[in-house]
């Protein structure tokens, strides 16, 4: 039999993060993607190799070769190390994200990292994160859940976030980074942010965290 998957997609800052740690708490022993954080490797792999985000193929070339791991299960204690370094820090910066973004909407780069993606389902159970997880990646997932939540309040979050962690940074250009990158994330021709007609969509604006939890309990109860 196939090994379940539970989709969790939507846009950049909108808790998918949290939502995917509830999950993991409620199912012991299933793992995890982020396939996010795979865009962001391979675009900073392009970058240390001064490869132009226009050169696809090159870019393309580079994901099967490369050694990821993702160690730690907590936020705090995430590692993400590429070819034996530690790239935890490089890989969660924004302007990692933004760059992730621009090779995100290349076909050969997204096909390059499709079974990379498939590899993480493994028993007993995949709960995987990111724009297309519910729509290309597994659109057999027996659970697809979509968030949503306005640019403004992804912003304010996001600048929560990173001022707990201690890294400064202003709205205004925030929301704005946001924007960009939901534009290009939701017009791209080729696997665009949407959600699959069969998902589960949350809109979290001016919902507490323990609203969507409950949201999201009631959806698992549903599954199992
Ligand atoms: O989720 P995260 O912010 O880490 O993703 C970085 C970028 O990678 C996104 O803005 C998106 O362009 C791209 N991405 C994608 N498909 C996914 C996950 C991420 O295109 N499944």
């Amino acid at each position: 039999s196939t090994v379940p998957v539970i989709a969790v997609d939507g846009p950049s800052g909108v808790g998918k993060g949290l939502v995917t740690r509830w999950l993991a708490q409620r199912l012991p022993g299933w793992h995890r993607l982020d396939s996010g954080a795979l865009y962001r490797i391979l675009a900073l792999a392009a970058q240390r190799r001064h490869l132009d985000v226009r050169a696809a193929a090159a870019i393309a070339r580079l994901a099967p070769a490369l050694d990821i791991r993702f160690e730690g299960h907590t936020e705090d204690d995430e590692r993400i190390v590429v070819d034996g370094q530690d790239w935890t820090h490089e890989v969660r910066k924004e302007s990692t994200g933004a760059l992730a973004s621009v090779i995100a909407a290349v076909p050969e780069v997204r096909a390059a990292l499709l079974q990379r993606q498939r590899d993480f389902r493994r028993r007993p159970g995949l709960i995987a994160d990111g724009r297309d997880m519910g729509t290309v990646v597994f659109p057999d997932a027996v659970l697809k859940i979509f968030m949503d939540a306005s640019a403004e309040e992804r912003a304010r979050r996001r600048l929560k976030q990173l001022s707990a962690k201690g890294i400064q940074a202003t709205l205004a250009p925030l929301c704005e980074e946001i924007r960009a990158r939901d534009e290009r994330d939701r017009n791209r021709p080729i696997a665009p942010l949407k959600p699959a007609d069969d998902a589960e969509v949350i809109d979290t604006t001016g919902l507490a965290p323990e609203a969507v939890k409950a949201r999201v309990e009631a959806l698992l109860q549903r599954y199992r």
